[in-house]
């Protein structure tokens, strides 16, 4: 992820002063990053205006890397996680092959998501893993956190549930374009239903959802196995009281279900918004 004082933010600059009035200089994007050939920028409303002028000095910034640029205008959206992308220049086709961790993501990065900032908690999955578990993915997205799992280490088998259709469709195609259909299986629909038959199976639970509902997070027990490992993902405040609260809650959800929270490890993955953290529970079930 490109920032402020980098000598190719520099040159960003030197693209666009000509272009936009002087008074709008501050609001000169700080941030861009990639997903496969697509460049992602942050646009301010002020600079809407100016989005062809943006997106012509990207494509000028990473002739060899960008095809298409886009601009991200707003918050991800819905429960299947829609980002708010503006088309900004080059080639209006947003489906892109991203490569990272030796796989191949291909998606359409106008309309799925795939954060940059959880790039190392994809690389801490592969830390994480042992041969032969039986993994449960229960938000799949195009296989973003189990896809690696599958690719670099020896699972049993991976499940990975989604329930948008769009997402779906290049989930089974990621698959099969790093050929492994022997390890993993996409299964299509809501998560609270499609699972069930897996309950009490899997050894490691991957819930990759960061506003996940009760009947969500039972549904995540439910599936782990005796001393099974679930990765809980949610957005939190820093507030230390609402932190407590929300492993109140899940240790309650967890006791309900007749099962005992053995470990719980707090890990932060990244910023999610401002005041708001992205953070990840590892908790041993039994
Ligand atoms: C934010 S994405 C997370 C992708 C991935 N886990 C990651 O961390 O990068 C959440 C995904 O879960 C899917 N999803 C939301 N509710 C679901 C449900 N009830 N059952 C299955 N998938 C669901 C959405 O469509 C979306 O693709």
């Amino acid at each position: 992820m490109a920032r402020d004082k980098s000598p190719k933010r520099e040159l960003l600059i030197e693209l666009l002063i000509d272009k936009i009035p002087k008074e709008l200089h501050i609001h000169f994007p700080h941030r861009w990053w990639f997903i496969g050939d697509v460049l992602i920028t942050t646009i301010p409303e002020k600079l809407k205006q100016y989005r062809s002028a943006v997106g012509e000095a990207f494509l000028q910034l990473e002739p060899k890397r960008a095809r298409t640029i886009l601009g991200k205008t707003g918050p991800t959206r819905g429960i299947t996680r829609e980002p708010s992308f503006d088309y900004l220049a080059g080639d209006k086709n947003t489906e892109t092959i991203h490569k990272e961790l030796g796989c191949y993501f291909k998606l359409d990065a106008a309309k799925l998501t795939f954060s940059p900032g959880n790039h190392f908690e994809r690389e801490r999955m592969l830390d994480a893993v042992k041969s032969d578990e039986f993994i449960i993915d229960m938000f799949s997205c195009v296989g973003n956190l189990s896809l690696p799992i599958a690719v670099n280490k020896a699972p049993k088998q991976i499940i990975a549930a989604e329930i948008n259709p769009y997402a779906f469709k290049y989930l089974e195609e990621n698959i099969k374009l790093n050929k492994v259909t022997d390890v993993m299986k996409a299964i299509e629909g809501d998560n609270r239903v499609i699972l069930r038959e897996f309950e009490g199976k899997a050894d490691r639970v991957i819930s990759g959802y960061l506003h996940s509902d009760e009947d969500q997070i039972r549904q995540a027990v439910r599936l782990c196995n005796e001393g099974s490992m679930l990765h809980y993902h949610v957005a939190i405040t820093a507030r230390k009281e609402i932190q407590t609260e929300t492993i109140m809650n899940i240790k309650k959800i967890i006791q309900a279900e007749g099962r005992v929270c053995t470990k719980m490890i707090r890990k932060r993955v990244k910023k999610y918004s401002p005041g708001v953290e992205h953070i990840v529970l590892d908790i041993v079930i039994n």
